[in-house]
């Protein structure tokens, strides 16, 4: 168990100065941050060290810039969280520079920096000593509560939690780790995973390790039809692995009642808002025409086991959602979601596309918890450690 910035004692907080690595790893345009949902994710973090009289310096990374690069400054989010916070935050161009540190220091309690984004350092990626050994300068002690990143082992994330200490996890890491580790470890049972997405080869390891744990996995998007054609089934134009019918086979011996196909398809001659479209059991797929999300039959199916679940783990889209009406599916699972969350079933959202698309539907908020984390959840429920975790003080 890691510790966490609650494990600290309040008093011994004041005045120094916490280095904090959040994501701030936001999409901009034209220099405006378009979703602040990961800045507002870290405020419980930031709002407690301030009252506690911390000085505050904020690390993160923004996008995969080689090296400095103006349109990927984290200024613009410098500029979001001031808006939130009510209250002044100065910004870091560089941490080499040498009144960087000073300013640290120079700033009043409570007071909250922006650090320009790490990955303008070669070192990064790196994870480079000698650039941890730069970024600890800055504080006193470490808080990570860059949940995204931390299954990146980067200088900002890994090594300098070995230099800087202690190394806390803050209380939005803390939250993830809570709720998808419980949801692994200890499910309140029956525990249902709801998974999808294009292809079935990016979630072997995820099937794998949920399989043992969960009672049942829901299949959905473009990758039941890889199941599908493994079973035998015409599948038309759909998008299928061929080369990965073997593993899908396997799979579906392994797992045997506990992998849900979808019923039937909502299938068209082609992927565009608009287009004529037919729903059919999955067994009457014709030649030429492709499946692009799963028909209303599944969707109850699913919204059914849902309601009687335990606990929920959704990871991937049950459909083209981006392009209506293919998103009917996977709204239907949010929608499910939602209901049963209202009725006390453990409801979480893997970050990425499932939780855009939550977002997109209003429902974030109706969720028991929504991963700000695409690629680090996605690790984390393989059952991979995170480094950027890893790296943090035991209890
Ligand atoms: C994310 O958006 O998933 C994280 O911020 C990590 O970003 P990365 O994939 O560029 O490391």
């Amino acid at each position: 168990m890691k510790r966490s910035l609650r494990s600290l004692v309040p008093l011994g907080l004041d005045g120094r100065r916490a280095l904090v690595r959040v994501d701030f790893n936001c999409p901009l345009k034209d220099g405006v941050v378009t979703d602040a949902t990961r800045i507002r994710a870290s405020l419980p973090t930031i709002m407690y060290l301030r009252e506690k009289g911390a000085r505050v310096i904020l690390l993160s990374h923004l996008g995969r810039p080689k090296g400095p690069d103006p349109t990927q400054s984290l200024a613009p989010c410098a500029t979001a969280l001031e808006a939130m916070l009510g209250a002044p935050v100065l910004f870091i161009p560089d941490p080499a520079s040498p009144d960087a540190v000073t300013r640290t220091k120079r700033l009043p309690r409570g007071g909250v920096a922006v650090v320009e984004n790490t990955r303008f350092h070669a070192g990064e990626e790196k994870n480079d000593p000698e650039l941890a050994r730069l970024f600890a300068t800055l504080g006193d002690l470490y808080v990570n509560d860059a949940f995204g990143s931390a299954h990146r082992a980067h200088a900002s994330t890994e090594a300098v939690a070995h230099l800087l200490k202690p190394a806390v996890s803050g209380f939005l890491m803390e939250k993830e780790l809570e709720y998808l580790g419980g949801a692994l470890d200890q499910p309140k049972r029956p525990f249902i995973s709801v998974l999808g997405g294009s292809k079935v080869s990016g979630k072997i390891d995820l099937i794998e390790n949920l399989l043992p744990r969960v009672d049942a996995i829901l299949i959905g998007g473009a990758m039941a039809c890889t199941f599908f054609r493994a079973m035998g089934l015409e599948t038309g134009k759909s998008l299928v692995e061929e080369d990965r019918l073997e593993m899908a086979r396997a799979l579906m011996q392994q797992a045997g009642e506990k992998l849900v196909l979808p019923r039937g398809a909502v299938i068209a001659e082609m992927l565009e808002a608009g287009v004529p479209t037919r729903s059919v059991p999955r067994e009457q797929i014709p030649p030429g025409w492709a499946m692009f999300d799963i028909d209303a039959a599944a969707e109850q199916d699913y919204a059914a086991r849902i309601a009687r679940a335990g606990t929920v783990v959704w990871n991937g889209p049950m459909g083209v959602f981006e392009t209506p009406p293919f998103d009917h599916g996977t709204l239907a699972v949010a929608q499910a979601m939602a209901a049963a969350t209202a009725t006390g079933v453990i409801t979480i959202v893997g970050g990425g596309d499932s939780a855009a698309a939550v977002a997109q539907a209003g429902l974030a908020a109706k969720m028991s918890h929504v991963s700000t984390g695409g690629g680090a959840s996605l690790e984390f429920l393989e059952g991979k450690v995170l480094p950027g975790v890893a790296a943090l003080d035991e209890v």
